[in-house]
């Protein structure tokens, strides 16, 4: 059974691949997404490292000159997403999106150097990813903690990763809809409108980029113009734990200057996640940055923290969080808290299962020696894709599919599930 999935996952990577990246799936993502590419390169490097290497290449290629990675790189010419370069307007050679996405790639590159079966081609091309990813980092400490507290906002939904989540639901009504262009989307013509944002959310993801682009994609001024700026945890531990696998990868490298750079903003961004937990739900939880207070809303945001290197308590309260929604949920981990009102089990990041997040939240528990839990996720994982393929998301609650087909990051996912997690890293 494991072999027919590694093969299946294998087919999907072969056809998802253009040469120097891979789209997320064809149809509705026909370009380079940041965060996805850098999962997806984990499970490339099962079958090409030359390969998984020149699709973080290629990402960082395009990193703009203040620094940022952006968070869609526009290769070719596509009329079926929206929206397109030419709502963005970003001025730059090959068209990108203007905002970023999580910051995955510092533990992406480490991983891959850690494997490498050839280390030498590893540490040549490692070495020239480390600057540019500690620029990246360094762009999001200066442009999106302005007041240097060690957590980093978004400051578009799109941003996190989990574009409609529960979470943003306060802060993003403060986002108005008047003089929004009209657009015609282009996701509900490959998916089904019931497993995508509402067309309201849409036209405020719209409103931010319109303002964004008025203003020049100036990353000096996007952050304080912005009607919405939360500080997501499991946006700012994926950051962390990239900062802290840099230091890591950097201290083997000989890079020593990086690898101190990289430490301190790890120790610093985990000492300020303190100021997101909850003790009554014994989870994290966002923080509005425009009205200060933290957002009662129980997402798998807040135990994403578990992919960063917490201190034991907080992964033994995290592990037990996990237990206790494994008896309401069929399928680990579900995007959203499934007794909350407005949990919705298909609809994309209101409820759905995702295997990078079980990935990710797998690889932390592992790690910290929480082994069982691990287990449980991994075993879920695959249980998902024997029943229903490799979909871009699952219901948490029956197991079906979601969203877009012959994924490239659930099928990377499932290579690393696989092969990997019950080894040493
Ligand atoms: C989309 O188009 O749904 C993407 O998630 C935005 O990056």
């Amino acid at each position: 059974m494991a072999q027919m999935l590694l093969k299946q996952a294998v087919e999907i990577l072969k056809k998802n691949d253009l040469g120097n990246y891979t789209v997320p799936t064809h149809g509705l993502y026909p370009f380079q997404w940041n965060w996805d590419s850098c999962l997806t390169a984990l499970g490339l490097a099962h079958m090409d490292e030359d390969r998984a290497w020149k699709e973080v290449e290629t990402l960082f290629d395009h990193q703009w000159e203040d620094g940022m990675v952006p968070h869609i790189i526009f290769h070719s010419e596509n009329n079926g997403y929206f929206p397109g370069p030419n709502i963005w307007l970003t001025g730059s050679d090959v068209p990108t999106s203007g905002i970023t996405q999580p910051a995955v790639a510092g533990f992406a590159v480490n991983r891959l150097y850690t494997r490498a079966r050839d280390k030498q081609m590893a540490a040549r091309r490692a070495k020239t990813l480390l600057p540019k990813i500690l620029n990246w980092h360094n762009w999001f400490y200066k442009n999106r903690d302005p007041n240097d507290e060690g957590l980093v906002a978004i400051i578009h939904p799109w941003e996190s990763g989990r574009d409609n989540s529960i979470d943003w639901d306060i802060a993003f009504e403060r986002v108005p809809t008047e003089g929004v262009m009209p657009f015609v989307r282009q996701d509900t013509q490959h998916t089904d409108p019931k497993h995508r944002p509402t067309q309201e959310q849409y036209k405020r993801y719209i409103w931010l980029v319109q303002l964004f682009k008025s203003l020049n994609w100036d990353n000096t001024r996007l952050h304080d113009a912005s009607p919405f700026k939360v500080v997501d945890p499991g946006f700012n531990a994926i950051l962390i734990r990239s900062c802290s696998d840099l230091a890591q990868l950097a201290e083997k490298l000989g890079e020593s200057d990086t690898a101190k750079i990289s430490a301190h903003q790890a120790e610093k961004g985990l000492a300020a996640l303190e100021k997101l937990w909850c003790q009554n739900n014994k989870q994290y939880l966002c923080l509005d940055r425009t009205t200060g207070e933290l957002v009662n809303s129980l997402s798998v945001g807040g135990l994403l923290p578990a992919f960063a290197p917490l201190p034991k308590a907080r992964m033994l309260a995290l592990a037990k969080r996990i237990k206790s929604i494994d008896k309401d949920a069929a399928y680990l981990v579900p995007s959203h808290d499934i007794r909350a009102n407005r949990f919705d089990h298909t609809r994309y990041w209101r409820g759905p299962t995702w295997l990078i997040i079980n990935y990710m939240i797998a690889d932390g528990m592992s790690q910290s020696g929480q082994k069982d839990i691990a287990e449980r996720i991994k075993t879920d994982s695959i249980k998902l894709i024997n029943q229903s393929g490799f979909a871009e998301y699952y219901s948490p609650v029956d197991g079906r599919g979601c969203g877009g087909y012959s994924f490239s990051w659930t099928a990377a996912m499932v290579i690393e599930f696989l092969n990997c997690q019950a080894k040493p890293h």
